[in-house]
């Protein structure tokens, strides 16, 4: 959702390029508008614009602010439309107060009324005006903190925000942040402060890092940050100290982020199982996951619950526990897991899986899965955000900074974490740990190699059918939800009309579709359903589709089926999507860019959904 970023400091930096900078890797989070305010000579200054941060970057070079400390905002729109009036920062009426915000109001139509009636106007369709009104009206008895502390009192709903005064008795540099629900994270320097959504706009500048709890208040100033509980009450949060790299946050030398990190894969999967296998005695070895390991030991079922791609690797999840494990698993939208009355009690084991863990639609979930007696685990790529807090055990995906918006080495980084969190299952419930099954986790880098070296063969293939209207995906087994991933990640960065079909149900419906301008592409790989797979595309090239395979035979074996084929390396059936879901990820990256379309920042996306 949208991308909050502030900062405090007596360095003497300027202000505006540094908000600029943390706007640019908060860009993902949405880019309907942008927009910065910042205090110089006791007054606030602001500039926004509509669209991209392009935009407000063309305006600060001919309008230039200057300023001692401020905030920034880039937006997904919620509420009104993408406009340079709805942009942040939003003012209060009497032009004092200063708010950026991610989230929702809930209430915001009944506050409005009643500050409305008290005097208070509005120029804005958004629910942050709300805010900045609800702020103003209760700085006169004391400071920002205390205002923020009751203007919190009285919203409902979900929010990340800052807020900044200039209102008398004010002179001093100070920002007062809150947050329920979306994340919110403090990065302390020295003598300098800063807030952001996501760690990944700090990281250039400080390492030592609060992540804020919901109901929490922060006080911002260059020396100093204060944080106070739901109740009012100073509280102590962790510090933690991030090791991420910067420059694993830049584009290192790619066109897209999403081209980097699909090259990435390699040193992400095998950074997610490096020291947690032990390729003698085959064990699984996982930090903190004593109290999850009780659970697992007498679950009657394991419930998967995500949202977009990683719905998808929880599908692939299923395959590997009920396949490793033997447990019972049910994979659910978190979008929908909390809306029906799913069966849980205290036997069951509830799986989030999320790149930010920040979804709001899978936080919900295993919520309600914690209320009926779940214990949870949380298979996570960031940490410290709000899935791995609420979990009492985590798999992290050890993916870095993903920026690209369509994901691609949080979703293989996934199929790994599932796959050791299936190993474990197995042996919290007392098989014995095979070698056999940890062994071929070792061959997964070189099978991405490998794979990658497909690029141009991909790229050629882009050219030929990036005119294409549909695309059908066919995959069966567990390669069903590869074929669904690669119908998403054509329809985010391409716009292109993608479904993912399980091959075997296509000629229950969907060959009805296929003529000579359809592209179907087809995962034919594995032992247990190769056959029925080549079936399949026989049925289509019999109504002259055209067939795209990805395959691990000789590309011979497909020659009287196939009009393309794409050769991977054969791997572990159980691992064997891992490296089937890469050509997909490249064909979509380069029908996108081939269409001219922004494949790191797809229109009406935002990285991280934190609202419902
Ligand atoms: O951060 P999460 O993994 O919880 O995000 C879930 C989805 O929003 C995400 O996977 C989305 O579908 C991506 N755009 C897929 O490329």
């Amino acid at each position: 959702m949208c991308g909050i970023v502030g900062y405090v400091g007596d360095k003497q930096r300027p202000v505006v390029p540094l908000l600029i900078d943390g706007l640019k890797r908060l860009e993902y989070r949405g880019y309907d508008s942008a927009g910065v305010v910042v205090v110089s000579g006791g007054e606030l200054h602001a500039a926004r614009a509509e669209g991209k941060l392009g935009n407000l970057v063309a305006k600060l070079d001919e309008t230039p602010l200057d300023g001692t400390y401020g905030l920034g905002h880039t937006r997904w729109a919620t509420h009104g439309p993408p406009v340079e009036r709805n942009a942040h920062p939003i003012f209060d009426s009497q032009g004092r107060v200063a708010v950026i915000h991610n989230g929702i109001i809930e209430n915001f139509l009944e506050l409005k009324k009643a500050l409305a009636a008290d005097g208070w106007s509005f120029s804005t369709d958004t629910d942050t005006e709300v805010i900045a009104n609800l702020i103003s009206s209760k700085l006169d008895g004391g400071g920002l903190l205390a205002a923020v502390q009751a203007a919190i009192a009285e919203l409902d709903g979900m929010y990340a925000f800052a807020a900044l005064t200039t209102a008398a008795g004010n002179g001093h540099q100070e920002i007062v942040a809150a947050r329920q629900g979306p994340p919110l994270i403090l990065g302390m320097g020295n003598g300098e402060q800063f807030l952001s959504s996501d760690p990944a706009a700090l990281i250039a500048y400080t390492r030592d890092v609060v992540f804020l709890e919901n109901g929490d208040v922060a006080r911002l100033t260059p020396g100093t940050v204060e944080v106070f509980g739901a109740d009012g009450q100073m509280v102590s949060r962790r510090r933690r100290h991030l090791d991420w790299d910067p420059v694993q946050a830049d584009k290192g030398g790619y066109r897209h982020y999403m081209l980097k990190e699909i090259h990435e894969q390699t040193q992400a999967v095998q950074d997610t199982f490096a020291g947690r296998v032990d390729f003698a005695t085959g064990e699984v070895l996982l930090d903190d996951f004593e109290v999850v390991d009780a659970a697992l030991a007498g679950a009657t079922r394991i419930h998967l619950l995500a949202c977009g791609t990683s719905w998808h690797a929880g599908l692939v999840g299923k395959f590997l526990i009920e396949e490793l494990a033997g447990v019972a698993v049910e994979v659910d939208y978190g979008s929908e897991y909390r809306y029906r009355n799913p069966i849980v009690d205290e036997r069951v084991v509830a799986v989030g899986i999320s790149q930010s863990g920040e979804t709001a639609d899978t936080l919900s979930a295993l919520e309600a899965a914690q209320e009926k007696g779940a214990k949870l685990v949380a298979v996570c790529n960031v940490r410290g955000s709000q899935a791995t807090r609420l979990a009492d055990g985590v798999v992290y995906t050890h993916a870095g900074p993903e920026i690209g918006v369509a994901s691609t080495k949080a979703f293989t980084t996934q199929l790994v974490a599932l796959y050791l969190l299936a190993l474990r299952v197995r042996q919290a419930r007392g098989a014995k740990p095979v070698p056999a099954l940890v062994q071929p986790l070792a061959k997964l880098p070189q099978a991405l190699e490998q794979v990658l070296e497909l690029e141009a063969k991909l790229e050629k293939l882009a050219r030929r059918y990036r005119n294409a209207e549909d695309f059908l995906y066919l995959g069966r087994g567990i390669n069903y939800p590869i074929a669904l991933e690669g119908a998403l990640k054509l329809k985010e960065i391409s716009y292109i009309h993608a479904e993912g079909y399980p091959a075997g149900e296509m000629k229950h419906g969907p060959i009805a579709l296929i003529d000579e301008n359809l592209p179907v592409v087809a995962i034919a790989t594995g032992d247990r359903v190769y056959d029925k797979v080549k079936s399949n595309m026989q049925e289509v090239n019999a109504r002259d589709g055209i067939v795209i395979a990805v395959t691990d035979r000789e590309a011979d074996d497909l020659e009287e089926v196939a009009d393309e084929v794409i050769q991977v390396p054969r791997l572990h059936d159980l691992l064997q999507p891992i490296v089937n879901v890469v050509p997909l990820q490249l064909l979509a990256y380069f029908i996108g860019v081939r269409r001219g379309a922004d494949v790191d920042q797809p229109r009406n996306l935002a990285k991280s959904v934190t609202v419902e």
